[in-house]
């Protein structure tokens, strides 16, 4: 694990948008592993500055979403269809086609999950990654638990994880449910980048890079991937007691 420390959300945004641009560059029929919530946003915003100043084509890349709400109409202002929409694929020259999200509205969750696991299958498992942190060390929204999802699955939230984002449903209650791909299918990104921001995630942050490989901090296992990436601020970072590199940019 390459562990890296910021000082802002943009040079972090800048630093992870460039291992992307990068593998885009290199193969410009590239399979991306996106993720929504606002650590990937100022990512998202490199990419679509790189594009908008014509430095690289989305053309021919498909895109595959970590995960998505279950009974959350696809067209919601929260799901993540539509924050994938809003924050990268309408302001780059991706073809809708290429773009996949799991349906968290499939009559049969379980067919779907299916389904989802088999497109990654055929691609071999994408190129790169990227990633959040929960507070309680999810990614995707595979939380805490005894033992690590080996493909995509229906998930209980944790509290904790309805607490961070019940701030983005104003008008009503968020889903207790979602579709996720699981650890197993996570682990199988050739690359994977990693970013947290903020004291919230301090403790995740530890657990995950300094802690025991558990699926107790599902994000723990990365230690154990061969081309991990983690982009931290100074507040995410403030409980490592390991010598990771900072970068003043
Ligand atoms: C989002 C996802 C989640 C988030 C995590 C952090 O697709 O899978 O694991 O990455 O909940 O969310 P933010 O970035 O909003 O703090």
């Amino acid at each position: 694990m390459e562990v890296i420390i910021l000082k802002t959300k943009e040079q972090i945004g800048e630093a992870a948008g460039k291992i992307i641009a990068e593998v885009v560059k290199n193969d410009p029929a590239a399979k991306l592993g996106l993720a929504t919530g606002a650590s990937p946003v100022p990512t998202y915003k490199y990419l679509i500055s790189k594009y908008a100043s014509g430095a690289i084509s989305f053309k021919d890349v498909s895109a595959y979403n970590l995960d998505e709400y279950c009974n959350l109409p696809r067209d919601d202002e929260n799901s993540y269809y539509t924050f994938m929409r809003k924050n990268l694929f309408d302001h780059i020259d991706i073809d809708p086609a290429n773009t996949h999200i799991p349906d968290g509205n499939a009559a049969d969750p379980d067919a779907e999950c299916a389904r989802y696991d088999a497109l990654i299958e055929k691609i071999g498992g994408v190129d790169v990654q990227i990633l959040g942190i929960g507070t309680d060390g999810h990614i995707g929204f595979n939380e805490p638990g005894d033992s690590f999802a080996p493909g995509t699955f229906k998930i209980k939230l944790h509290e904790s994880t309805i607490e961070s984002n019940s701030v983005y449903f104003k008008n009503g209650d968020m889903p207790r449910y979602a579709l996720t791909m699981g650890i197993g299918t996570i682990m199988r990104a050739k690359k994977i980048v990693l970013i947290a921001t903020g004291k919230a995630k301090a403790g995740a942050v530890k657990a995950m890079i300094e802690g025991e490989v558990s699926p107790a901090c599902p994000a723990s296992i990365l230690q154990t991937h061969p081309d991990v990436t983690v982009f931290l601020d100074e507040a995410a970072a403030e409980l490592l007691t390991g010598n990771h590199a900072k970068r003043e940019v």
